[in-house]
């Protein structure tokens, strides 16, 4: 049998002999022609089988095929601009390792309620396939960032014994009789780490008890949370900037394709570039007085509609910064001169996608913390190790949290979150 090889590998077997080894994706019956579309997990690829070229065998195997049934196939791949993905197959043997009966998810259009409860079937549509390796290469990016930027990995737990985020999202669970919670974020844990390695990030799930169904609401997501010792507000903008057009550039030149699949305009991505632009929260708030919320309240937090009318008002990604000290968590640095506002910032995405990222100044005094660990109603005891760190050489440090959902939604221009990760767990939904 010729050499197998993978349908992303194709171009440079141009005129040569290969297998592919795949399933059947979808296929036109032509009598003496079939036209199949192959796909490896890789890519799709049009085979053409011909009667003049194959066996009698051949051509009846490929007659008898069905959406999903999987096959090995030999032939010889060239050149077809007019072909999605450059290539076609021109196929001189077939053979069917599983004839696949009434594959539940057919060419027409199917509701998202049966797509989700088909979630392991439908991750193999071309779409789904577009987007899980954006997704993938998202990741990558990310990674290639920090490990290419000084920071170093420190993983930090996903069972913990307090909150982050306040407690009103925390999902609990039993710790040999004693109740313990799944981590809604490693910052705090990050923020031990920096003092022993000065640069860090964790990357990871994380999970917030969210009893909202909104179209960028997740109860598990995965977060990546780089921090460091000696960075400020302004430090903390300034490599959130340059991080997320790292990101945005590099699925620009590594999933063009995927992107062309999802008929998503890189055009609006084009522009990610730094500087971002930067207002304050009372800034954001006089926007939304002059464009159709003029009852805003300073001091309230911004929903999904107030985050779209800000962000619409800019064609890049915006930071929002120095927001009310009560509507953010605990541990926020407040603002030397103004302590009615803290040194955190959020960035919104543009074409209405949201908060994709926050994160801030930390506090770096032992009392105030206490006191605001007091006013929260946290339970001390839980935040004593938390605490030390600013009992034993505290300086200044910041970070940030980027959600890599709400992240991939925007670059694909995706009306729900629930299609940025494989098996998406939301309110009253855990199946598959
Ligand atoms: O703004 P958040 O809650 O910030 C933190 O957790 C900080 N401790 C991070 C830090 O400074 N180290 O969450 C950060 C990001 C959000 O901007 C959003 O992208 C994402 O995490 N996120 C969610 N994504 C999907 N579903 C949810 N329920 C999310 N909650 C937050
Ligand atoms: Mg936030």
């Amino acid at each position: 049998m010729a050499d197998h090889v993978y349908i992303q590998d194709i171009a440079s077997h141009v005129g040569k002999e290969i297998t592919l080894k795949g399933w059947l994706a979808d296929k036109t019956d032509k009598g003496k022609l079939q036209f199949l579309r192959v796909r490896d997990g890789t890519g799709f690829i049009q085979a053409v089988v011909f009667a003049k070229d194959v066996s009698p065998d051949a051509l009846e195997t490929a007659k008898k095929l069905t959406q999903e049934s999987s096959l090995i196939v030999t032939g010889v791949p060239r050149a077809e601009p007019r072909a999605p993905g450059g290539f076609e197959l021109s196929v001189k043997d077939l053979q069917a390792i599983q004839i696949a009966n009434d594959y539940p998810i057919t060419p027409k259009e199917h509701g998202v309620e049966f797509l989700m409860e088909h979630r392991h079937l439908w991750l193999r549509s071309p779409r789904q396939h577009a987007i899980l390796r954006i997704r993938a290469r998202v990741v990558k990016a990310i990674r290639d960032y920090f490990d290419n930027n000084g920071y170093i990995i420190v993983d930090t737990p996903i069972l913990t014994p307090a909150a982050v985020e306040g407690t009103t999202t925390l999902f609990e669970t039993d710790y040999f009789g004693t109740p313990a919670y799944l981590t809604q974020s490693g910052q705090l844990y990050n923020e031990a780490n920096i003092m022993a390695f000065g640069k860090v990030y964790c990357f990871g799930p994380t999970f917030r008890a969210e009893k909202s169904k909104t179209r960028r609401h997740l109860t598990e997501f995965w977060m990546v949370e780089p921090e460091w010792a000696y960075g400020t507000l302004d430090d903390y903008m300034r490599v959130g900037e340059e991080f997320v057009s790292y990101i945005v550039q590099t699925i620009l030149k590594e999933r063009a394709t995927e992107l062309q699949v999802l008929e998503r305009d890189p055009s609006k991505l084009q522009n990610i570039t730094p500087p971002f632009p930067k207002i304050s929260y009372t800034e954001a708030v006089e926007i939304l007085h002059q464009k159709g919320f003029p009852d805003f309240q300073w001091g309230d937090d911004f929903g999904a509609p107030h985050e779209a009318v800000i962000s619409e008002s800019f064609d890049k990604p915006v930071f929002v910064h120095h927001y009310p000290t009560e509507m953010k968590a605990f541990y926020m640095e407040r603002d030397a001169n103004d302590p009615k506002v803290c040194l955190s910032a959020d960035l919104l995405a543009p074409e209405g996608y949201g908060e994709i990222i926050g994160g801030g100044q930390r506090s770096a005094d032992l009392a105030y913390l206490e006191s605001q660990i007091a006013k929260h109603k946290l339970p001390r005891a839980a935040y004593e190790w938390y605490l030390d760190l600013r009992k034993y050489g505290t300086v200044p440090h910041c970070g940030f949290g980027l959600g890599v959902e709400r992240t991939v939604a925007w670059v694909c221009k995706l009306d729900h979150v629930r299609e940025t990760i494989p098996y998406p767990r939301m309110l009253e939904k855990i199946y598959p």
